[in-house]
């Protein structure tokens, strides 16, 4: 199969090569701020260096432990050993997809990776529009007929993917929408995978305030939900490579993790010890660090609301940003 580079890495390479040319440009293809590294960062990775055995397959203890507390912060109680840490979530979501098999459904409008990845693993990927303001959620009731649908005709579905806070709308679904998603997975028997990469980057507003709660569709469907997550958004370190799922504590779980660790430790064998020393850090949510995505939020609200102007004056629908 022939596999095109992916169109959020070929846009950042063509606006780097019009950079190089002197070209004044906009970026506003990929899901990178260009923020510094917080300087705490930077020294628990130089702290780090000296790590140069592989490590487990699953990612370090201390990792492991900490992005259970993060989630545990969340509402969500995590054991350290249902957490498996890979170099990104994107490798991550891939393995998933090779170990869930079957089709998957996927909302459309989303990020470009799922189809592509699900393609990529011999999936035909079930397209499922979104309503406005619900991005990175497929409709409900769509869902179920066109996963019904397609059983019809014979096809597997095994799983649906979720973004909240979606890229790109922006949007994050709310809690009616996550709750019945959770109810038609339930009752369709799928797996959800809940990218929530974004759920640190909800926007403040003007006046200062927090408007948006997110709701993982693991509040709803713990059985069945698998989140994925990183700091290559919250804490702009994608170049760093390291992300992190939490799969559920139950029979799935049990199976899935079996199964992942087994293609990743094929495929990246375990994250890099230097990182995972500063990502346990980092999932500790240190007040540096949450200060710091505090700021980052604030300036990716007024970002996203000053773009969404534009296109509105421009006679563009859009709904109205409120993270990523
Ligand atoms: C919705 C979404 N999920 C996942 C990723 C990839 O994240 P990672 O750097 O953890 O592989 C991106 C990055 O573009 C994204 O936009």
């Amino acid at each position: 199969m022939t596999v095109t580079v992916s169109a959020t890495l070929a846009v950042n390479e063509a606006l780097n090569e019009k950079r190089r040319q002197g070209v004044r440009v906009l970026p506003l293809g990929f899901g990178e701020a260009g923020l510094p590294v917080h300087p705490v960062m930077r020294d628990r990775l130089s702290a780090g260096n000296g790590a140069n055995a592989y490590g487990p397959v699953a990612g370090s203890a201390a990792l492991r432990e900490a992005a259970a507390g993060y989630w545990g912060r969340r509402g969500l109680p995590t054991e350290p050993d249902m957490v498996i840490a890979g170099p990104g979530s994107k490798p991550l979501l891939y393995s998933l997809l090779l170990e869930i098999g079957g089709d998957t459904a996927i909302a459309a409008p989303s990020w470009v990776s799922y189809a592509a990845q699900s393609r990529l693993v011999g999936q035909r990927p079930i397209m499922v529009p979104t309503a406005t303001g619900q991005g990175g959620v497929p409709q409900p009731d769509l869902l179920h007929a066109a996963v019904t649908d397609a059983r019809e005709q014979g096809r597997t579905v095994n799983a649906v993917v979720v973004t909240v806070p979606d890229n790109p709308t922006g949007t994050v679904a709310d809690v009616e929408t996550v709750r019945r998603l959770a109810e038609v997975a339930r009752e369709l028997d799928l797996l959800i995978i809940s990218d929530e990469i974004y759920r640190d980057l909800v926007h403040v507003d003007a006046q200062g305030t927090e408007r948006t709660v997110v709701h993982s569709p693991a509040e709803y469907a713990p059985e069945r939900t698998v989140i994925s997550t990183g700091l290559s958004k919250n804490l702009a370190l994608g170049g760093w490579r390291i992300g992190v799922l939490r799969l559920p504590d139950s029979e799935i779980g049990h199976r899935l993790r079996g199964g992942l660790l087994g293609v990743a430790s094929e495929i990246w064998s375990s994250p890099a010890a230097p990182v995972q020393e500063a990502a346990s850090y980092a999932f500790t949510e240190p007040t540096e660090l949450v200060d710091h995505v505090d700021r980052s939020r604030r300036l990716h609200g007024i970002v996203a609301r000053a773009v969404a102007d534009v296109f509105t004056r421009a006679g563009a629908t859009v709904a109205n940003p409120c993270a990523a």
